[in-house]
């Protein structure tokens, strides 16, 4: 089973559909955030929601509203994630980043304003039992606090204690792989997956999450610009600890190997239909971009 074009494809409809208004008071604040969140980039994050809900028999086209929130929100770590105080890079989804076209204090805004609107989408258009949508939400707002992506981020620019297995792990797992997790999470939570099923997923994430971020590390060393769509070579120009800098390119892939082979022994676990997540964590292991 390849990768499921359709739920990108689904995904890339919906989010036209939610953009923002352009001509209101606020017009180059929702110009700033369309034009990042409608620039295109892979849609990972929302496709693996969708298929785990579809693990579990659901509809993908139900699981929308979270699945367009998790990417919005992902848009918003990106726009700061490339801010002069952070990367400090021009080139994101073969685009001028955001604060070079809008301006720092605009892309400061946008990226803000896309994590609560990611919010509200869920509250005003996903639809669940009450208790559902709550863990769903906590779920979310977990995995992009202090506990999850925005640790991550800190501990990425204000550099580890230590180069060790143990130390990018965490940063890793934080800065990317909790995210991840959420999706994949919040998929199978939505479709009613019980809680042993929950765990098991968790488990597939959490090393998908790993593999994403090796996979990251390696094409910014060995990555084109034009094929990326954001500038190779940023993490050396910035001195980061990434699995390349600490162990080499040759032991990062092996490194990237075996978090696919246990990503793909995790999905063994799992008792929904897992085809389209191998299908996934393959095309993460292989991916040029
Ligand atoms: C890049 O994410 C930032 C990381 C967390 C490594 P992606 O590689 O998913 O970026 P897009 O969404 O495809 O642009
Ligand atoms: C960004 O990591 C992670 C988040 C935005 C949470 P990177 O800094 O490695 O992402 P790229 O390489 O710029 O896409
Ligand atoms: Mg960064
Ligand atoms: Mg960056
Ligand atoms: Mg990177």
């Amino acid at each position: 089973m390849g990768y499921p074009d359709e739920l990108t494809r689904l995904l890339e409809e919906y989010l036209r559909q939610i953009a923002y208004g352009e001509d209101g008071a606020v017009t180059p604040l929702t110009m700033a955030m369309n034009y990042s969140l409608l620039a295109g980039g892979k849609r990972i994050r929302p496709v693996l929601l969708m298929a785990a809900g579809q693990a579990y028999g659901m509809a993908p086209e139900r699981l929308l509203p979270t699945a367009a929130a998790m990417e919005m929100i992902h848009t918003y770590s990106l726009i700061h994630d490339d801010l002069p105080a952070f990367d400090n890079d021009d080139l994101r989804r073969g685009k001028p980043t955001c604060h070079v076209e809008f301006g720092e204090s605009v892309a400061t805004l946008a990226g803000d304003a896309l994590f609560a609107e990611a919010f509200r989408l869920i509250c005003e258009r996903q639809e669940a039992e009450p208790a559902t949508k709550l863990a769903v939400i906590e779920e979310v707002a977990v995995a992009t606090g202090v506990q999850g992506m925005v640790g991550g981020q800190f501990l990425d620019v204000a550099g580890l204690p230590d180069d060790g297995q143990e130390s990018l792990r965490l940063l890793h797992s934080l800065k990317t792989g909790r995210l991840i997790i959420a999706c994949v999470h919040c998929g199978g939570l939505l479709a009613g997956a019980p809680e042993p099923e929950l765990t098991n997923l968790r488990g597939f994430a959490g090393e998908l999450g790993l593999l994403f971020q090796i996979k990251d590390d390696i094409l910014d060393v060995i990555g084109e610009t034009a094929v990326l769509g954001k500038q190779a070579g940023a993490d050396a120009r910035l001195q980061r600890s990434t699995y390349v800098s600490v162990f080499g390119l040759e032991e990062a892939g092996r490194l990237a190997l075996s978090s696919r082979d246990a990503a793909l022994a995790a999905l063994g676990e799992i008792g929904g239909e897992t085809d389209t997540l191998a299908g996934i964590t393959n095309y993460i292991y292989e991916r040029q971009l």
